[in-house]
């Protein structure tokens, strides 16, 4: 692990409205901050109802570093289970997800109902008069979902989740039009490290600016209309939006900001085949048809929300921290649930093209991250920038700080929040 002399105390010297200290990256006790005024104060992405879809279905994840279990009960209910056993403490379920009637620990066999509830102790009597199973069920966090997204919190006084999302719920309801009136399905998640600080992939999401540099490769590997629909460093629609709480979006592909408006535009040639197979189906509409492809690539835009989820064209981007100088990232793609088969293998190859393990995209972004890291280490007094484009932003129709997408309005916007947090006593 890195360590570097915590040598500024003040937040306000540490983030400023247009640069933030590279310490910020390499603290280890901001780290520890961080976890506590953020991570355990506000709300943290855990889920997608399509990853727990019937009663006993559940997902292992975290929030902050602390390991969670996401159930759904026998009522339909969410539930957030810290995963820590209430006798001495033994994670009480190993498995990335499944089908549970409930968990039972593996040290000494306590178990716990779907709610998290105690319902058995092996060999009671030595609890007779110690121990009544009711004030000991496992953590519950706090739980809500907007649009089948699921957060939690452990903090019972945290706004409501919809209040914390504010506008960023537009742009939610926006991105879910890519399954075209189907239910959305995780259809894949690759996971994967890199050794950085978590606020470095924060930013990475809607800055633009890096794109067509550090994804050169993939802009060659690619077909022209997909290069031309990415090609937005002087397209003037193409911005970004500042949407408060630390919220933001990067609107890359303005053309498919909402799907449901349709500009005339032909339909890639790359896809004829898929066209082809659809018609010869007989189960879709033309409009249907042209519907799909035009969704083929999600929805136009990449949508931050702080801390740890983006909704980016077409999949979910998770960033979990490990460590004040690792990362986890999770890449989970998005099929229709219902839908043609032949458009969700499609839409998965394209995902595996730019984020998969052998993609493009991503291992290039985890290489400029990890050099951001090594860079910050050796002099974390000196300023990251975050002020391109501070000179051209203005507001929105709707009143949302905006500036070119390759600018860093998004980034501001974060840091403006994670200042905000972190001064909380
Ligand atoms: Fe879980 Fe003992 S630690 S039953
Ligand atoms: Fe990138």
């Amino acid at each position: 692990m890195t360590t570097t002399p915590r040598v500024v105390d003040t937040y306000p010297d540490l983030a400023e409205a247009d640069r933030v200290a590279g310490q910020l990256y390499t603290d280890p006790a901001i780290f520890d901050e961080e976890m506590e005024k953020i991570f355990y104060s506000t709300w943290v992405w855990v889920a997608h109802e399509s990853e727990i879809p019937e009663a006993g279905s559940f997902k292992t994840t975290y929030v902050g570093r602390q390991p969670v279990i996401v159930t759904r009960d026998r009522k339909g209910g969410f539930n957030t289970l810290l995963n820590r056993c209430r006798h001495r403490g033994a994670t009480v379920c190993d498995q990335s997800n499944g089908k549970a009637n409930g968990f039972t620990c593996p040290y000494h066999n306590w178990s716990y109902a779907l709610d998290g509830k105690l319902r058995g102790i092996p060999y009671p009597e030595g609890y007779e008069g110690v121990v009544e199973k009711e004030d000991f069920p496992l953590q519950r966090l706090r739980t809500e979902s907007y649009a089948g997204m699921i957060w939690a919190t452990f903090n019972q006084d945290a706004e409501p989740l919809e209040d914390f999302l504010g506008d960023a719920k537009i742009w939610i309801d926006r991105f879910f039009k890519q399954t075209n009136g189907y239910p959305t399905k995780v259809t894949g998640i690759h996971k994967f490290r890199f050794r950085g600080n978590w606020k470095i992939q924060l930013e990475n999401t809607t800055d633009g600016y890096h794109f067509p540099m550090v994804h050169k490769s993939w802009m060659a590997s690619i077909d022209a209309e997909t290069a031309e629909m990415m090609s937005f460093m002087n397209d003037p629609a193409a911005v970004t939006h500042d949407l408060g709480n630390g919220h933001s979006v990067a609107v890359m592909a303005p053309a498919n900001a909402d799907l449901d408006i349709d500009d005339g535009a032909p339909l890639q040639p790359r896809f004829d085949d898929l066209v082809a197979e659809l018609e010869a189906s007989g189960e879709y509409t033309p409009e249907q048809i042209r519907r799909f492809v035009r969704s083929m690539h999600g929805s136009g835009f990449n949508l931050n929300t702080f801390p740890n989820v983006s909704f980016s064209l077409a999949f979910f981007r998770v960033l979990i921290p490990i460590s004040v100088d690792e990362t986890e990232i999770w890449h989970m793609s998005l099929g229709m649930d219902g839908g043609p088969e032949c458009v969700n293998q499609e839409r998965l190859r394209i995902h595996e093209h730019f984020q998969g393990p052998f993609g493009f995209g991503s291992p290039d972004d985890a290489e400029g991250w990890e050099r951001v890291q090594l860079g910050a280490a050796g002099a974390p007094r000196m300023p990251i920038l975050v002020n391109r484009g501070l000179n051209r932003e203005t507001p929105s129709a709707e009143g949302w700080p905006t500036s070119h997408v390759t600018d860093e309005t998004g980034m501001r916007g974060a840091y403006a929040m994670w200042k905000k947090m972190m001064s909380h006593d």
